[in-house]
Order: structure tokens, then C-alpha cells, then sequence
């Protein structure tokens, strides 16, 4: 209460009236106060005037002498019953009062007047030094102030004949002043009430509008947008209520556009085909579409549950960004499922988790296998044929009787039935890695003579296109850890591409060196290279970047698969970087030995 800017309002309106009133009251009454005085004073100056002017024979007579003219012009004056005058003389050079208008006086006694309580011995002895002198006496005879004034009255030659003391009882003048205070201390505490009244009003008039706003904000709070204020003013409170009136529209139209989309997308999120999860920070289930719910056999209560994630081979680590992206593959229930992970986050990284997206792949994994099971039936099948063909014509090439034509004729059959083995052999060992049954024997390797081995190998090629090989291989360089037929077979294919695809008198380079853990090869060559779009494809089984050409040039677009999948089943890896018509990079690592 004592808080409220109603309480405050009032407060200071209060102390501000209650101020002025004082100030203001204290200067009328004060002046009040001097004027009366001043009143009175010159009341009694006229009087002592008066007398001395009518009364010739003060200034000429002793005054000792003349008691009873003096008794009888005194009383003459018409003075008030609070006022009394004393005539003063020196008798025996002792002040003695000769007369005065004060009935308690016994005019007959002479009295010394420096002793009378009635009157200031200070004035009396300096009106007797030539000086007309006032002042006021606070709380004297019967605790009354009065105003004490005398006036010495001179002789012809200027001797003092004597002073005229008189006094006035100030009661009047006080009373006057006291009821002029209390009317003011009326007028103050009505003042006071009436203001503290209009305080209240004025305050209220200004607290209400805002405890209004107040409530509806609370209200809104509590999620009830739908609040409106009445602006009755158009001033700042007016205002207020404005904006608060603009605020409320505008966080309803932005609610709504919300709602709209979140309402988008539950539908997305409940129809799509694709499963999705969400799991926050703490590993806890916080959304699963039905999809999801399904294949992961979920029931309705799954919300805030535990979740594991490496039941779906998801491996994070939340301090970590980048570990909550990625994508794997999993079998559950004998459906194949392409996993795709990614984060969501709050811009300051307080709410984190990651969204799942389930793929069923199943389809294209039976497809795939299908399409595996029918190519490796068809090359074993082709094999014996092919072997066959192949050494029929090598076996009727052997023979002399033979005429050009004929030759010509079973050169072409033998050079076929060898592509045609090349294929399928290659086609056996593909779907070898593909089932797993590829046997690796690994042994350590010399990188060295590895290179050389497969540099012999294509050497005749190297001659026909007259490259130049720069070989740079570390001294120091460790062993491979490797099969040697496959690592023989991932040379031959990768130096074999730098010769095939680069234009005679070329430079191919085979740079070799290794760390503790790995053996590094690059082959470099200054070819033909390969466009941006092909770069992404090129790794696919039978994929070729200009077909007409590479066919031309015996290809069938299996290398680089083939020396891809067997590296990494050694436990390496096989990079390329390439920029069309400059050159091609081709960068291999092993296990170091
Ligand atoms: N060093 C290279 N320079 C330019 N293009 C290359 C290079 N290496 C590969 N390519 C391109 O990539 C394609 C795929 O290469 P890959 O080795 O898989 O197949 P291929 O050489 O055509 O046939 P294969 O190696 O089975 O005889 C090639 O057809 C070729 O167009
Ligand atoms: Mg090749």
C-alpha cells in the first residue's frame, strides 16, 4: 500500500500544501503581529504628544510642585483601560514617580520609580540621558506582554523637567494574532483534506488505467490474447493503452501465424512417409510420428522416456556440434532403414537435441541385392564360356597355316574374349567385397618395389604414350600393411587411369611418404581431367565421364569402384580431386608397417 503511486501521490500533494500553508501562515501572522504593534506604538506617541503639547507648563514647572495638574492632565486623556502613563521626575536625583493613570498607584506616595515592577529601568535612565526609547516586555505583570514607551520632556534651556512612561497591555494585540493563527490552522487542515480528496482522485485517475493494463497483461500472460483496453485520454496514459492495444493484435496475428504453421506442420510430421524423432539433450523422447512410433514399436506413452541411441548405431556427443550430424543404415524387424540425424537448437544453445528421420530402404536393398545375386550369377556363368572362347583362339593362333585374314579374324576374337574375362573377373571380385567374401591376407608390403611392381606392369603403356614418371618416395618410408595382390590390383588401376586419361607426352607423378600410422601415395597426372559433375559419380560401378571415349580407351568404369572398396577393405582410404582439362589427383593411404 505504502508502495502504490496512489500513496505516494497523496503523500507528496499533502506535504506540498502543508508547506505552502505553514510558510505562508507564518509570514501573515508575523506581519499581522509587527503591524498591530506598530498600531499600537503610534497610539501611544500621539498621546505622550499630545499631552506635552497641551500641557505648557511641564516643560516650564517642577514637576514636584505641580502633582496634582499633572495627576488631573493625565487622566483627562481619554487612554484605554489597558494603557497606563506615568509621570517620572528626580527628586533628590532618584527618578521618583510624580503621578499616574493607574488606580493602584497612591498619587500622594512618592515612589521610587527604578524599583516599581510595572516599569523598565533601563528606559527610565535613558529618556533621563535625553532619549525617547521603547520596547516590548514579554510576560510581565500577570504574565501579559505590553509595549513600554517614555518620553523625556525639556525645559526651555533644555533641561530635563521630566519622562512620561506609559504602557499598553499587548493582550489585544495577541489575541488578535491568535485567532488570526487558529483561523489559518483551520484553513490549512481544510486545505489539507481537500487536497489529500483530490490526490486520491487525481492519483486514481492515473493508477487505474495502469492496474487495467496490469490485469490484462497477467491475463495474457496466462495466455488469454485476447485482451482489449478502453483509451478514455489521448495523453500519455491514452498512449499507453494504445500500444498496449497494438501489442495484443499484433501478438495474436503472430500466435496465429504460429499455430498455422505448427498446425502444417503436425500434419507434415503425422502423414509423411518417412519416420522422424526427436530426443533432447538428456537422451529423452520428446517427439515420434506415427511412422516412427511404429517401427520402432513405441506406445503412446513414450514421451520424456529414456531413449537409447546406439540401438540405432548413433553415437553423439552434445558438447561436440558436429557429432550430431550424419547418417547410417540399420535393419530392424527385417526392413532396412536409412538413418539421417541432424541437430536442432536455441540460438544460445540452451534447448539442444536431434531430429531422426527414418528411411525405409527396404525396397532398394532387395532391389540392390538382386541386381548383386544376378550380376555375380551371370560373370560366374560367362566365366567358363569366356575362358573357353579364349583359349580355342589362342590354341588355333598357334597354328602356322594360317592366312592373314584368319589371324586378323582370331586376334580380334582373343583381344574380346580378354576384355570380356578383364570384365568378369572384375565383376567376381566386386561382388566378392560386396558379400564379404573377398579374403584379405595382409602382410607387410614394400612401398617401394609395391610401386615399381605396378609401374612394370603397365610399362608397355607408359611407352606407347611416351609419359614421363617422376617418382618421389621417401627414403624412410614404412611398409605397407596390405594385400599384396589387391594393393598390386589399386596401383595398377589408379596409375593405369593417369596414363589412359592423359594426352601422350605427358607428366605423371607418384609421390610417396608415411607417418607413424599411415603410408601416403598421390598420383598425379596433367590429363584431361574430370568436369565438376562427373566428380560425385565417377565412383560408381560402370560409370564413365565421356562413355564413347573411355569405352574407346577399354574401359568399363569399374576401376576406381573396384580400387575404392578394396583400399578401404584394407583399412585405407582414396581421395580425388580433379580440375577439367588441367590435371587429376589421386590421393591413397594404407596402414603403415
Ligand atoms: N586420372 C584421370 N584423369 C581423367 N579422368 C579420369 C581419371 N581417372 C578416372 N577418370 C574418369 O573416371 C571414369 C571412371 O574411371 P574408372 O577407372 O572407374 O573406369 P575406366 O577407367 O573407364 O574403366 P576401368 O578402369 O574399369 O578399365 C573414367 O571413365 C574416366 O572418365
Ligand atoms: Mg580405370
Amino acid at each position: 500500500m505504502f508502495n502504490s503511486i496512489r500513496f505516494r501521490f497523496i503523500s507528496i500533494y499533502f506535504l506540498l500544501v502543508l508547506i505552502c500553508m505553514t510558510i505562508v501562515g507564518a509570514f501573515i501572522i508575523n506581519r499581522l503581529e509587527v503591524v498591530q504593534i506598530q498600531r499600537v506604538t503610534s497610539q501611544m506617541k500621539q498621546s505622550l504628544d499630545s499631552i506635552e503639547n497641551t500641557s505648557a507648563y511641564l516643560s516650564n514647572e517642577d514637576w514636584q510642585s505641580k502633582k496634582d495638574e499633572i495627576y488631573r492632565t493625565i487622566n483627562a486623556w481619554q487612554i484605554s483601560q489597558s494603557d497606563t502613563i506615568y509621570a517620572i521626575a528626580m527628586v533628590d536625583n532618584k527618578p521618583v514617580i510624580i503621578s499616574s493613570t493607574s488606580n493602584a498607584e497612591n498619587i500622594n506616595t512618592a515612589r521610587s520609580a527604578l524599583t516599581h515592577k510595572a516599569l523598565q529601568p533601563n528606559l527610565i535612565l535613558n529618556a533621563f540621558k535625553g532619549n525617547e526609547d521603547e520596547t516590548i516586555v514579554i510576560g510581565g505583570i500577570d504574565e501579559l506582554n505590553a509595549k513600554h514607551l517614555v518620553k523625556p520632556i525639556f525645559s526651555s534651556s533644555g533641561h530635563i523637567q521630566g519622562i512620561l512612561y506609559m504602557t499598553s497591555n499587548l493582550s489585544e494585540v495577541y489575541d488578535v494574532v491568535d485567532k488570526a493563527r487558529s483561523i489559518l490552522t483551520y484553513a490549512t487542515l481544510i486545505a489539507l483534506v481537500i487536497t489529500s480528496i483530490l490526490g486520491y482522485f487525481i492519483a486514481k485517475s492515473i493508477t487505474e488505467p495502469i492496474r487495467t493494463v496490469t490485469k490484462k497483461a497477467s491475463l495474457m500472460a496466462k495466455g488469454d490474447f485476447n485482451q482489449r483496453v478502453d483509451v478514455k485520454s489521448n495523453d500519455e496514459i491514452g498512449n499507453l493503452g494504445h500500444m498496449f492495444n497494438y501489442l495484443t493484435k499484433e501478438l495474436n496475428k503472430t500466435i496465429s501465424q504460429t499455430e498455422l504453421e505448427k498446425s502444417k506442420l503436425n500434419t507434415i510430421f503425422n502423414y509423411m512417409a518417412e519416420g522422424v524423432l526427436a530426443i533432447n539433450n538428456e537422451n529423452k523422447l520428446i517427439h515420434a510420428n506415427p511412422i516412427a512410433r511404429k517401427i520402432l514399436n513405441l506406445d503412446e506413452n513414450f514421451e520424456n522416456r529414456f531413449f537409447d541411441l546406439s540401438k540405432l548405431n548413433i553415437f553423439v556427443d552434445y558438447a561436440k556440434l558436429e557429432s550430431l550430424e550424419g547418417e547410417s543404415e540399420l535393419e530392424i524387424d527385417n526392413k532396412f532403414y536409412k538413418i539421417k540425424y541432424a541437430p536442432y537448437r536455441l540460438e544460445n544453445y540452451s534447448d539442444l537435441g536431434i531430429i531422426i528421420v527414418f528411411q525405409d530402404i527396404t525396397k532398394e536393398h532387395n532391389l540392390d541385392n538382386m541386381r548383386k545375386d544376378f550380376v555375380a550369377n551371370v560373370s560366374h556363368e560367362l566365366k567358363t564360356p569366356i575362358t573357353s572362347i579364349k583359349t580355342y583362339s589362342e590354341t588355333l593362333l598357334d597354328q602356322s597355316n594360317l592366312n592373314p585374314q584368319e589371324i586378323k579374324f582370331l586376334e580380334v576374337i582373343n583381344n574380346e574374349s580378354n576384355r570380356m574375362s578383364n570384365l568378369v573377373t572384375d565383376l567376381l571380385q566386386l561382388s566378392d567385397i560386396d558379400y564379404g567374401s573377398y579374403k584379405i591376407k595382409k602382410e607387410s608390403i614394400d612401398t617401394y618395389e609395391a610401386i615399381s611392381l605396378a609401374l612394370d606392369h603397365l610399362d608397355l603403356l607408359i611407352r606407347n604414350k611416351h609419359h614421363k614418371i617422376i617418382l618421389d618416395v621417401d627414403m624412410d618410408i614404412k611398409n605397407i600393411l596390405a594385400d599384396m595382390d589387391s594393393l598390386d590390383r589399386v596401383l595398377i588401376n589408379i596409375i593405369s587411369n593417369a596414363i589412359k586419361y592423359t594426352k601422350p607426352f605427358g607428366v605423371i607423378k607418384i609421390a610417396a611418404h608415411s607417418d607413424f600410422k599411415n603410408v601416403y601415395i598421390s598420383v598425379s597426372d596433367n590429363g584431361i581431367g574430370i568436369p565438376k559433375k562427373d566428380l560425385d559419380l565417377i565412383f560408381e560401378r560402370f560409370y564413365r565421364v565421356e562413355k564413347s571415349r573411355s569405352r574407346e580407351m577399354g574401359g568399363t568404369g569399374l576401376g576406381l569402384s573396384i580400387a575404392r572398396d578394396l583400399t578401404k577393405s584394407m583399412g585405407g582410404d582414396l581421395k580425388l580431386e580433379s580440375k577439367f582439362g588441367i590435371g587429376t589427383d589421386v590421393y591413397l593411404s594404407f596402414l603403415a608397417i
